[in-house]
């Protein structure tokens, strides 16, 4: 708690700046002040400071401002409470709000949102969610809404409009600091699992989230793993198990990160459950650490003890806890941009916020939804990692990636070296 103390402090700072908003003249002031807010998806940590700054802007204003329970679930049972009367809970993780995965495209879902939206009489919709949850805002016609991306996956990208030509741009999801933050330490000396490698003299297995996209695994590099292995490139294993078995024999101590969207060299996900399907008809990944075990187990007899392969899974401590200090600022400036968007009351496009790494530093910017469709890329620009980032090779981040994630990334490993020889 005591690590948030400047950061939500830091929120509270910032309402003088929303004064200063409030009194430049030139903006209008909308007359429907009833605003709506719902959480979708799987949670992340900075979720409740995004909802309380930008309750505590709105409710200073004398704006109305509604939280939906569940996600699109709560517009679709008119389920909402009304977050003036709340405690400010910006300080902890997950969201008060709740989530749910629900696809609109189903069920007559479309329209039974759109009645109720224009039932609510809300003068705006503010969803908070990954691609699937901001993907409904499509077909939302009976409020305008603002879209917010938040995913430990990373996975959603943005676009700006530069010299008159859409651009994708540099940013990030809400969550993606505080887990990938999360991820290096975990894997390091200094903090994390490298100690019962070394100790043991184990193959430890460590396995992150991220489905398609391997931004969280290859945060560990900041942790300085031997190996990480992400889902858009597949493992080539009779080579990896070769590299894997001489760099055991020079350093007596593995550690491999591996996302949970992994594939074998055929393009085979190592673990997938589609018996467990969600409403966006995704399996449940999750497992590939173990397959990558007990295989290795297996190909190793001879080689060293199979009780010294091992992996373990952190699965949701990943998106868990509590948020870090970029993740609560990067809440609080998207909270003062959605702010200034509702002040303004534009034109009634839907609107997507993002927060942008400027050379000036990371600042909330926006975009129409529309830009998105005129790009072809589908519903969200998609982000992944490319060879600029990974060597497939090696099985490691490149120097652009670690130039790329240090702004972002808090922990820095140190220079200490470790054994007897
Ligand atoms: O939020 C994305 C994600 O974290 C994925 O990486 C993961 O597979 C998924 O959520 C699982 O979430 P849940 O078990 O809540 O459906």
């Amino acid at each position: 708690m005591e690590d948030n103390l400047p950061s939500i402090y830091h929120c509270r700072v910032k309402h003088d700046q929303a004064e200063r908003i409030l009194n430049n003249p030139i903006i209008m002031k909308n007359k429907n002040r009833k605003i709506g807010i719902l959480t979708g998806g799987g949670d992340t940590q900075p979720l409740n400071a995004l909802i309380f700054s930008l309750r505590n802007l709105l409710a200073r204003d004398g704006f109305e401002f509604f939280g939906f329970e569940k996600g699109w679930e709560g517009i679709l049972r008119k389920k909402y409470a009304d977050l003036r009367s709340l405690p400010d809970f910006g300080g902890i993780g997950g969201t008060v709000l709740r989530s749910s995965r629900v696809n609109l495209s189903t069920d007559d879902g479309f329209r039974k949102a759109n009645q109720n939206l224009s039932d609510l009489g809300l003068a705006a919709l503010v969803v908070v969610g990954g691609d699937d949850t901001l993907s409904n805002v499509y077909g939302i016609e009976s409020v305008p809404c603002i879209g917010i991306s938040k995913t430990i996956d990373n996975d959603v990208g943005s676009l700006s409009v530069i010299n008159g030509k859409i651009k994708t741009v540099n940013c990030f999801t809400l969550g993606y600091p505080t887990a990938a933050d999360k991820i290096a330490r975990l894997v390091s000396l200094e903090e994390g699992i490298r100690t019962t490698a070394y100790s043991h003299e184990r193959i430890l297995i460590v396995e992150s989230m991220g489905m398609h996209a391997g931004w969280l695994a290859m945060a560990s590099a900041f942790g300085k793993p031997d190996f990480i292995i992400v889902p858009e490139f597949p493992l080539d294993y009779p080579s990896f198990l070769r590299t894997l078995m001489e760099q055991y024999a020079r350093d007596k101590n593995t550690v491999v990160v591996i996302a949970e969207g992994a594939r074998f060299g055929g393009g085979e996900y190592m673990n997938v459950d589609p018996s467990e399907k969600d409403a966006f008809g995704h399996s449940r990944f999750g497992g590939s650490g173990q397959v990558l075990r007990d295989r290795l187990k297996t190909d190793l007899k001879g080689f060293m003890d199979a009780r010294n392969v091992n992996s373990v899974n952190p699965s949701y401590l990943y998106r868990s806890g509590a948020a870090g200090s970029l993740d609560v600022s990067a809440a609080c400036r998207i909270a003062e941009k959605c702010f200034q968007m509702l002040s303004e009351n534009k034109d009634g496009e839907h609107q997507f916020i993002h927060i942008e790494k400027k050379d000036s530093g990371f600042t909330a910017e926006s975009c129409p939804f529309s830009d998105f469709k005129k790009t072809g890329q589908g519903r969200f620009p998609k982000r992944h990692i490319d060879r600029k980032f990974y060597n497939p090779d090696a099985w490691s981040a490149t120097d652009l990636w670690f130039e790329y994630l240090s702004p972002i990334v808090s922990f820095r490993p140190s220079d200490l070296r470790y054994g007897l020889y």
